[in-house]
């Protein structure tokens, strides 16, 4: 696993990665940069002391906050939670991904259901994916049904939604797509799904890929599990979901919980 020394970070690219990829999404929290600093720090220091576990991590932050938080990380790579996809231009609001990048961001998000769900439409979508690809940053496409039923209807839409915010995707960017298979009915509640409804989620999502893309571009994504993941539930997405890391919201944004959840998960 190559690491940059000079930054202390840990570098995962998809082809040789093997930890597990532990994602944090900070959504519009905390308050203040001041906060945001404090959480960082105090997370920072809880790792610094895990002597011989692996410290990697990644957070997605509020876009105001990414210079200053890229600044400051030294064992994980920061990250934004949506994107434009469009290029320079009149649009007035809205950055482009080259931005992002130039401003510390190692990753985005894109997809999220809560984004979804303030309109965001499926054909700008695969166009925001198909961009953040081209310009090689890891994209984290977020994916997932918003209820389930007992007759796996569920599967059919997954693939659907897959296929169609893919379509534009070249397949030779496949390495920096990681898929966060994120059931909307477990994002923000007391109950996730359980590691074998992710397992069935994760099989039918692997071969959706696989008859997109074939087997060979389809092996290089790694998939996630999101949905009210805490510190005792983590390692059991992993260990039985068949997933390669996770996508965590609220335990995020406590620096002694998201400590102990990248710790567990990285010492698998
Ligand atoms: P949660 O959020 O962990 O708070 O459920 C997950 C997400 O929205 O990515």
């Amino acid at each position: 696993m190559p690491k940059n020394r000079k930054e202390g970070a840990i570098l995962y690219p998809m082809k040789k990665r093997i930890l597990p990829l532990v994602i944090g999404n900070w959504k519009t929290s905390p308050s203040t940069l001041k906060e945001a600093i404090t959480l960082v720090k105090t997370l920072e220091k809880k790792l610094k002391t895990k002597k011989k576990a692996n410290k990697g991590y990644y957070i997605a932050v509020p876009d105001l906050f990414l210079t200053p938080i890229a600044e400051i990380v030294k064992y994980g790579k920061v990250g934004v939670q949506t994107v434009s996809g469009l290029s320079l231009g009149a649009h007035t609001g809205l950055s482009t991904i080259g931005m992002a990048k130039s401003a510390g961001a190692a990753f985005t998000l894109v997809g999220h259901s809560e984004v979804r769900a303030r309109g965001e439409a499926g054909n700008i979508l695969s166009q925001k994916v198909a961009s953040t690809l081209k310009e090689k940053i890891m994209t984290v496409l977020c994916i997932g049904e918003e209820t389930r039923d007992g007759q796996g209807t569920y599967i059919g839409e997954l693939e659907k939604e897959l296929r169609n915010n893919l379509s534009l995707v070249d397949r030779t960017l496949f390495e920096n797509l990681v898929i966060a298979y994120e059931p909307v009915w477990a994002i923000g509640k007391d109950v996730s799904a359980t590691p074998s409804e992710c397992f069935e989620a994760v099989i039918a999502l692997r071969r959706a890929l696989a008859s997109l893309v074939g087997i060979d571009h389809a092996k290089k994504v790694a998939i996630l599990y999101g949905g009210t993941v805490t510190a005792e539930n983590a390692v059991s997405f992993l260990k039985e979901g068949g997933v390669d890391g996770l996508l965590i919201g609220r335990a995020s944004t406590n620096a002694f919980i998201f400590a102990d959840i990248i710790v567990s998960c990285n010492s698998l």
